[in-house]
C-alpha cells in the first residue's frame, strides 16, 4: 500500500508538469502572438477537475481532516495557509476561464492569471512536500493510513476512478507535446 501522502506527491508531480507546460505555452503565446485555444481550455479542465476536484478535494476532505483530529488544526498554522492558497488558486483559474469565455479571448488576462496560478501552486506544492506532509507523518498512525487510502480510493471513484486518472495522465503528456516540451511520439 502506498502511503497517502506518497499518492498526493505523485499527483503533485503531474500538476507540476502541467504548470511547466502552461508556463512554456504562456511564453510562446506572448512571443509568437499565436493563441492555442484548445491548449488553454484543456489546461483549465486539468486544473479544475484533476488539481482541484480530485487532488485538493482529497487534501481538504480527508488528509487535513485527519490532521485536525490528530492535533494539527486547520484554523491557523500550515493547514490554514494551505486552505487559503487553494481558495486563491480557484480565483486564478476562474479568472483564466473568464478570460477565455468572453467570446473574444483576453489573452493578456489569461496569461497573467495563468502565471499567477503557476507561481502560487509551485510554492504551495513545495510547502506541502517539504513542510506539511513531513509534519503530518509524525501524527498519522498505520491504521489512519489504511483509512486514508480507502477514503482516497472512494474520492477517486466518485470522479470516475482509474479511467479518469488515466485520462488526465494522458492529458499531461498531450499538454507537454502541444507546448513543445516533449517530442510527439508517433
Ligand atoms: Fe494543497
Ligand atoms: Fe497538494
Amino acid at each position: 500500500m502506498k502511503r497517502s501522502t506518497r499518492r498526493l506527491i505523485d499527483e503533485h508531480d503531474l500538476i507540476l508538469r502541467v504548470i511547466e507546460a502552461i508556463s512554456v505555452e504562456a511564453k510562446n503565446t506572448i512571443v509568437s502572438g499565436n493563441f492555442n485555444e484548445s491548449f488553454w481550455a484543456d489546461s483549465i479542465d486539468f486544473i479544475k477537475i484533476f488539481a482541484d476536484g480530485i487532488h485538493h478535494n482529497k487534501e481538504e476532505k480527508h488528509l487535513f481532516e485527519m490532521y485536525s483530529q490528530r492535533g494539527i488544526g486547520k484554523e491557523f498554522g500550515p493547514v490554514a495557509v494551505m486552505l487559503n492558497e487553494h481558495i486563491v488558486g480557484r480565483v486564478c483559474v476562474n479568472n483564466m476561464e473568464s478570460a477565455l469565455q468572453n467570446g473574444k479571448t483576453d489573452v493578456q488576462k489569461l496569461v497573467s492569471s495563468a502565471r499567477e496560478y503557476c507561481e502560487l501552486l509551485t510554492q504551495h506544492i513545495a510547502k506541502e512536500n517539504q513542510i506539511l506532509f513531513p509534519l503530518g507523518e509524525t501524527v498519522i498512525s498505520d491504521s489512519d493510513e489504511i483509512l486514508l487510502n480507502t477514503l482516497f480510493d472512494d474520492a477517486e471513484l466518485e470522479l470516475g476512478g482509474n479511467q479518469t486518472i488515466l485520462h488526465y495522465q494522458n492529458l499531461v503528456i498531450s499538454l507537454e507535446e502541444r507546448a513543445g516540451i516533449v517530442e510527439v511520439v508517433k
